[in-house]
């Protein structure tokens, strides 16, 4: 799938394709020394940075990929004074918090809040081992120079979960193509580099020569309340007559988010899963919400207006067709799985140790027409209903009523009103990931 177009030995291994790994950790640290950080980054550190390259060979993937990228508090930290032309990232997400991605501030966790995190190693590995090990090499060659500010530990979930969320259902499945880097797949778009690589073609913003390749990483902790969200599909399952109860509580998951749990899009298989389709990449992302004979505008009958796949990205549903507000995702589970007491009590438990969710991972290079474009004006937008699944009230209100319209398939005007929130946001920052090129002439010394 590569093409010469792009230079895949100097752009960070995540930003196109992923790192893809069962562990992911996400390493946020301090700089308590900047001289001797930089004096290390060139010889020591950079070696172990994984490009695009390295993850497109199986037999040249690292045994622990490991990215790095830096907040505005961490480039100014290394005197680098240079405006990379994204004022999202120059003032961090906590400018962001309650006006624009409708997060109550105090569901931060203190880290993202506060203004110790000055850069993020990503380390992704099949074991926590190896990431640690790898994260342990790291912290001796950068010798005493960064402190832990926070870190969670991704993981991909067990056995048949394997690659699905925590509410159950199939991620990863439709990212952009890149022009002149990826083949895409029927019904993909097609995207130009510049909205995901600075400097790019389709990047139109100013930046410093240095920042070419590089990319902005949008940083999420996004809590997911597990039970809550299953005994919400249980006492509203909707009421197909040739369905099953627990058919009927799928259904309304399913028509929540836009694609069965399986992968399939809804706007395919409106009323029953359909496995098969889920798992062929030739069919499952292969539709736009159009259908000959309905009205794009009304027909709620396949997918709901609101469903997270179709707020996130309208596909059809704008024309001309959207080419401004992409992002291409990276994220990975994070928490361990429902325990039975939280099961039989439906309610997620308090213990932080059990706090489960997605370590939500967005590529783009302008962050204010990607994530947070998506989460402000799609998905909190009660236009064509509120996101069900990460929309809010955006004014940092919790548990704000959300009343969309089309997810009752037999009566798509029937109102489901949703009471509380599934997904709470716990913070996050907004990074640069600098192209390797970046690391070693710029930002080392
Ligand atoms: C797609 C879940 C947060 C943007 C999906 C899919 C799932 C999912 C299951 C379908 C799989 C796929 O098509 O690849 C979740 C969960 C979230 C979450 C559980 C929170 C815990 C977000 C956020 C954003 C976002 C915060 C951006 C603001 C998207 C986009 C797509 C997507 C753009 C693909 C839409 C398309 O191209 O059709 N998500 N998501 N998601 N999500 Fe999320």
């Amino acid at each position: 799938s590569a093409d010469a177009g792009l230079n895949l030995t100097n752009i960070q291994g995540d930003i196109l394709i992923g790192m893809k790994k069962n562990k992911e950790l996400f390493f946020f640290f301090t700089i308590i020394n900047s001289t001797l950080f930089r004096s290390q980054l060139g010889s020591g550190i950079l070696p172990l940075i994984t490009p695009t390259s390295q993850l497109l060979a199986v037999d040249t993937q690292p045994t622990t990929a490991v990215n790095l990228a830096f907040s505005q508090r961490g480039l100014t930290t290394l005197d680098i004074t240079d405006d990379l032309g994204d004022t999202a990232f120059a003032n961090g997400q906590i400018d962001n918090v309650a006006s624009i991605l409708g997060d109550e501030t105090s569901n931060w966790e203190s880290a993202f809040a506060g203004t110790s995190i000055h850069g993020v190693f990503l380390l992704a590995s099949d074991t926590v081992d190896n990431v640690n090990a790898t994260l342990s090499q790291i912290q001796a060659l950068l010798n005493g120079s960064i402190t832990e500010a926070y870190s969670l530990q991704g993981q991909a979930r067990p056995a048949d979960q394997q690659g699905h969320e925590h509410f159950g259902f199939m991620d990863g499945i439709s990212n952009p193509a890149v022009t002149g880097f990826s083949t895409p797949l029927p019904g993909q778009q097609v995207i130009d580099p510049g909205l995901f690589l600075l400097g790019e073609t389709g990047d139109t913003v100013t930046r410093p020569a240095w920042a070419k390749d590089g990319s902005f990483l949008a940083f999420r902790q996004l809590q997911q309340r597990v039970p809550e969200f299953n005994k919400f599909l249980v006492d509203n399952a909707l009421s197909n007559p040739n369905l099953t109860a627990d058919q009927n509580a799928e259904l309304l998951g399913a028509r929540m988010m836009g694609r069965w749990k399986s992968g399939a899009p809804v706007d395919l298989t409106p009323t029953v899963d359909d496995p098969v389709l889920a798992a062929d990449p030739q069919r499952n992302n292969n539709f736009n919400y159009s259908h000959p004979g309905f009205d794009l505008d009304t027909d709620q009958t396949h997918c709901p207006f609101s469903a997270h796949l179709r707020k996130t990205n309208p596909r059809a549903g704008l024309t001309p067709e959207n080419t401004a507000n992409h992002i291409i995702r990276a994220g990975i589970p994070y928490g361990p799985e429902v325990t039975d007491a939280e099961n039989a009590s439906n309610v997620s438990s308090t213990d932080p140790s059990l706090e489960r969710g997605l370590a939500f991972v967005a590529y783009q290079s302008d962050i204010n027409a990607g994530f947070a474009f998506l989460q402000q004006f799609w998905a909190n937008n009660a236009g064509y209903g509120v996101d069900p699944i990460i929309g809010t009230d955006g004014l940092g209100q919790p548990d704000v009523p959300r009343s969309p319209s089309g997810l009752d398939p037999a009566d798509p005007t029937r109102i489901i009103t949703i009471e509380q929130d599934f997904v709470v946001s716990r913070g996050g920052e907004y990074f640069f990931s600098p192209s390797l090129s970046a690391i070693q002439n710029t930002l080392a010394i």
